[in-house]
């Protein structure tokens, strides 16, 4: 066959199965370009799925009739100010997008240039550009994309439902809006708006949080650490989400880099790295971090759909994610989500049948409690909860010490219930201890911290233990033994199907070490299933987290009053110490101030 060169049509349609796969890309194309027109509201209409009808509204510079007809052109842009690739501070530049779409479906562009006195039309029906006319639009461009991909069938084959379409619009237009807080933005069906942003008042840590509460939710808002860190011209600012809100998929991490909302494995990589164990295992958090940096670090012209982009130094954008990240986590320190204690307190409902206290009532009743101080736990602390095995002197030692210990952020333990949580009291709120959970990090990160500082102390066990488990948990134990023993353990064969325990962490205690190798098994052999044989140095959390818990007071366990408090402690001086290795956490706080509206106080 003779080689011939491709009409331009054709042409167009091939590139428009680069640029447009799918409605989403359509939106995604016409939404930046309005962006870069410098809109400052910003109307996306999609109809059936966006395959009927995608219209984009904006208020932006506008077109006149000359760059009008240019722009349905294919190569024909106007945001490369010199021939260079290197310096684009627009998300647009290949000039593909107009052209593209025309090829595909019947396309409409009507436009005012600012200043300009009439607005002009022009229309392009799968690639038959006709002519421009006049015509009526107050000011900027108004885009509408008609029975997109008509002129393809084998692509409109691929379109998914068009529930899914929709949802990938509304996911298109959030990651542009959440990029750019500082202009408004709706999103309708063509029969009802489904959002609706007003535009945020400027300061990017703060008009990017408002936004982000409106995008992500209130919860995020509530437990959302701020991100500040900058290493030479390149800077990050952003939110982290506290570990202790996870999701089930990574859909609520965005990266967006000089305006540009991306998907890059550098942001997967950093919040590995900088949750690493702070969140369960399959479970992802929240994070939104802006990066910052001059144009020519970076090289934008990876994709067509320009969602990929390439670093110039990503070693030195990677460590400044990271390190800005843990930076705001560690400084966050034990605490944890404030929307689970919210949560906790919307379900501690005063019971129906129970009529609320009339404000005479009402106001007999706090006047006869006085301080708010008076809970009963401090009275009830005294006697009935006391520690069997503890001297009641001990209670006394404590509650005498009250006064220092509300001033300590987890405040002073004033009962233990169930045998498993700690009731503690602090200035102004009521926090209820896991004590399992706790105690689980705090061994944990006692481990970690070993281990880093030389190796974990082990002590031997007076009488080895043989512990019986199937042959394969027993070799998959035994394959790892020279690790295991790095880690304080020391494990060896023992019969074809049996392991003995000569040795163990220290810092376990007297903990149940069939149990434990039990537990060790299981997480080596699902995490071999799930990684195939990897080091284990990648299970290494695992391993230690698995250690922790069987090393930790379990829940069930009653605690002296002093032993309650040098838990509370301790958390407070260790990182991370406000969610368990599972990502529970470990306690939570009642405000005195919401405690008191359950009662009608407030
Ligand atoms: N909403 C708009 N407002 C003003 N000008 C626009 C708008 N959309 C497109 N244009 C003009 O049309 C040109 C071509 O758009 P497009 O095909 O998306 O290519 P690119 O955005 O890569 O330049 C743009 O460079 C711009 O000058
Ligand atoms: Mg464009």
């Amino acid at each position: 066959m003779a080689i011939r060169q491709l009409p331009p049509s054709l042409i167009n349609r091939i590139a428009a199965g680069e640029v447009v796969e799918r409605p989403a890309s359509v939106v995604k194309e016409l939404v930046e370009n309005a962006i870069d027109a410098g809109a400052s509201r910003i109307e996306v209409t999609a109809t059936g799925g966006g395959l009927s009808l995608i219209r984009v509204t904006d208020d932006g510079a506008g077109m006149g009739p000359e760059d009008l007809a240019l722009a349905v052109e294919r190569h024909a842009t106007s945001k490369l100010v010199d021939d260079e690739l290197s310096y684009i501070l627009t998300l647009g530049f290949r000039g593909e997008a107009l052209p593209s779409i025309g090829a595909v479906a019947r396309l409409s562009i009507t436009s005012r240039a600012r200043g300009a006195k009439e607005a002009y039309q022009i229309a392009v029906d799968a690639g038959r550009k006709s002519a421009l006319k006049p015509a009526a639009l107050a000011a900027g461009t108004e885009v509408e994309v008609r029975d997109l991909f008509y002129a393809t069938p084998a692509r409109l084959k691929f379109m998914k439902s068009e529930r899914a379409e929709a949802a990938a619009i509304a996911d298109t237009v959030k990651r542009l809006a959440l990029a750019h807080p500082e202009i408004a933005f709706s999103l309708s069906t063509g029969e009802r708006t489904t959002l609706r942003l007003e535009a945020c008042p400027p300061g990017l840590l703060n008009h990017a949080l408002a936004r982000l509460g409106r995008i992500l939710g209130s919860d995020f808002v509530d437990d959302a650490l701020p991100v500040k860190a900058a290493c030479g011209p390149v800077s990050v600012e952003g939110f982290a989400g506290l570990p202790t809100l996870h999701r089930p998929n990574g859909l609520q991490l965005y990266l967006v880099v000089n305006g540009r909302p991306v998907r890059d494995k550098l942001l997967a990589g950093t919040v590995r790295a900088a949750y690493g164990d702070l969140v369960p295992h399959g479970r992802y958090p929240m994070l939104t971090l802006f990066l910052t940096l001059p144009p020519d670090e970076v090289d934008m012209n990876v994709h067509p759909a320009k969602t990929e982009l390439r670093f110039r130094d990503p070693n030195a954008v990677r460590s400044l994610l990271i390190g800005s990240v843990r930076e705001a986590l560690g400084a966050a320190g034990h605490r944890a989500t404030a929307s689970l204690s919210q949560s906790a307190l919307e379900r501690m409902a005063r019971p129906s049948d129970m009529p609320s206290p009339s404000p005479a009532a009402r106001h007999y009743t706090y006047a006869s409690q006085g301080s708010p101080r008076a809970f009963g736990f401090a009275e009830r602390a005294q006697a009935p909860l006391a520690d069997v095995a503890a001297p009641s002197a001990d209670m006394r030692g404590a509650a005498g010490e009250d006064d220092a210990q509300t001033d300590y952020p987890l405040g002073a333990a004033r009962a233990q219930v169930q045998d498993t949580f700690i009731i503690a009291e602090t200035d102004d709120a009521l926090v209820i201890v896991d004590q399992h959970a706790a105690h689980e990090r705090l061994v944990y990160e006692r481990l970690k911290r070993a281990l880093s500082n030389g190796g974990i102390a082990r002590q031997m066990l007076l009488i080895p233990e043989v512990i019986e488990l199937d042959g394969e948990a027993a070799a998959s134990l035994l394959s790892v033994a020279d690790e295991l023993e790095r880690l304080g353990l020391v494990v060896e064969a023992f019969g074809p199907s049996a392991v003995v325990v000569r040795e163990v962490p220290a810092l376990l205690g007297s903990c149940d070490v069939k149990g434990l190798l039990l537990d060790l098994a299981n997480t080596l052999l699902e995490a071999e299933e799930e990684e195939g044989r990897r080091q284990l140095a990648a299970r290494l959390d695992q391993v230690l987290s698995t250690m922790a818990c069987h090393g930790s007071v379990r829940a069930g366990r009653r605690l002296s009053p002093d032993e309650m408090n040098a838990l509370l402690r301790d958390m407070e001086k260790t990182p991370f110490s406000g969610q368990c290795n599972h990502g529970r956490p470990t306690y939570i706080e009642l405000k005195l101030a919401d405690i008191e509206k359950l009662f009608s106080r407030r």
